[in-house]
């Protein structure tokens, strides 16, 4: 499925640096903006850049409909039951911690996470495990990375009050059964909550059918703007939560001693907003489902499938992760015998402007306990094409042929 048509919209993409053309390969970190996107951000702060939701004339009118119709985009995104299940923040790290810090977590209860977080899904829980002696329980995947149902089985006891997953690992691409670990945790009334950072942009998300309680994801790796994330959480279960980060326009009425906080999602906004941010988002939102994310699926996973097969001649290299390229979605990381992945990255950046991420991507606990210093990792998306696997292959045999 070819979706190269795309590419034009994409102006970073219609550019050469030193005669030669940009081959951008670092997807799974951030992706590029399309046009739409950049022009709704600029509509905003050439024709109405004021402050939404508290002034009532027509600039700050504006903004709030803006607001609210990109909230809308992202529900339908998302397939969320409501308008109001959708909390703006700044990115996936920011929703993760908000959950962590408000669902009234105590001494002695259980966070379960997988062995292949980010560091935004692991370090909240040391934190908390220090502040209020909550445990942070880890959920071994099997041998070849795929996600073990027994292992979770196993985890679970009366004090496991959230399981906090990866859905697609950044790691290797790799998406866990989430509708069946859902139903597991929901079987002994554990809540759960996932990291979509990387599947939010891949796959179609459907929170319904999923039933998940909180999904946390970042639109800067869907085509939007930085500084904007999401959290998609049950409406009841957003009502009880305390609010996390509280101020202006988190309350309907204060007194000297007293905050009476609105309904979700206001309470979790604080704040004056990144009103281009928000409204750059809906446009991203609405850009992805006018191409389709079952085509954006597919078009990654045909590229990882060719990527795949041309990376398993080369000798010096492993890949990370399940062998089969259909289980990795539009990711593949690898490491290069007797190379350094930084160096990979910075020679093929060097000789061809060919982008791609080394190094242990925010997920060091996986790399530390298996003693990998790092791999390389191309991330595809959309825009990328089968010449682009071509020249990454050509350059990549060269580098090895003349360093390994
Ligand atoms: N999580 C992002 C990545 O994997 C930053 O590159």
């Amino acid at each position: 499925m070819s979706l190269e048509r795309y590419r034009a919209d994409f102006p970073v993409l219609d550019q050469e640096i030193e005669g030669k053309p940009i081959i951008y390969l670092d997807n799974a970190c951030m992706t590029l903006k399309p046009q739409p996107v950049i022009d709704a951000m600029n509509e905003y702060y050439t024709k109405y850049s004021a402050c939404g939701g508290r002034s009532i004339h027509k600039f700050a009118t504006k903004v709030t409909v803006a607001v609210e119709e990109s909230r809308k985009r992202i529900k339908e995104y998302v397939n969320s039951r409501n308008s109001n299940e959708i909390i703006f923040t700044r990115n996936a790290t920011e929703g993760i911690n908000l959950v962590g810090n408000s669902i009234g977590l105590k001494s002695g209860d259980v966070v379960l996470t997988t062995d292949r977080e980010h560091n935004s899904n692991l370090a909240p829980w040391h934190l908390l495990k220090n502040k209020i002696g909550i445990e942070h329980k880890v959920v071994e995947s099997n041998d070849d990375g795929t996600f073990s149902m027994n292992n979770l089985k196993n985890a679970l006891d009366k004090n496991v009050k959230l399981l906090s997953m990866v859905h697609t690992s950044n790691l290797d691409g790799y998406t866990i059964p989430a509708e069946d670990v859902i139903k597991v945790a929901h079987e002994q009334d554990i809540l759960v909550m996932l990291d979509g950072a990387q599947s939010a942009p891949h796959h179609a998300i459907d929170v319904q059918k999923l039933d998940v309680d909180f999904f946390a994801f970042s639109i800067h790796k869907m085509c939007g703007p930085t500084g904007v994330g999401v959290l998609y959480g049950k409406y009841d279960l957003l009502d009880g939560l305390s609010p996390f980060i509280v101020g202006g326009d988190t309350v309907e009425k204060t007194t000297y001693e007293t905050s009476l906080f609105l309904k979700p999602p206001s309470k979790f906004e604080g704040g004056l907003q990144n009103y281009a941010g928000l409204i750059g988002s809906g446009e991203a939102a609405k850009y992805l489902m006018d191409i389709g994310l079952d085509k954006i699926e597919q078009h990654e996973l045909e590229l990882n499938e060719y990527v795949t097969e041309q990376l398993n001649e080369i000798p010096e290299v492993t890949i990370i992760g399940p062998p089969d390229p259909k289980l990795r979605g539009g990711i593949t990381g690898f490491t290069v015998k007797d190379m350094n992945p930084h160096d990979i990255a910075m020679i093929l950046d060097e000789v061809a402007n060919i982008m791609i991420r080394s190094g242990m991507h925010c997920v060091h606990s996986w790399f530390n306990a298996k003693g990998i210093e790092g791999s390389v990792r191309v991330a595809f998306y959309l825009y990328n094409t089968r010449s682009e696997v071509d020249i990454f292959i050509e350059k990549l045999r060269e580098i090895i042929s003349t360093f390994s």
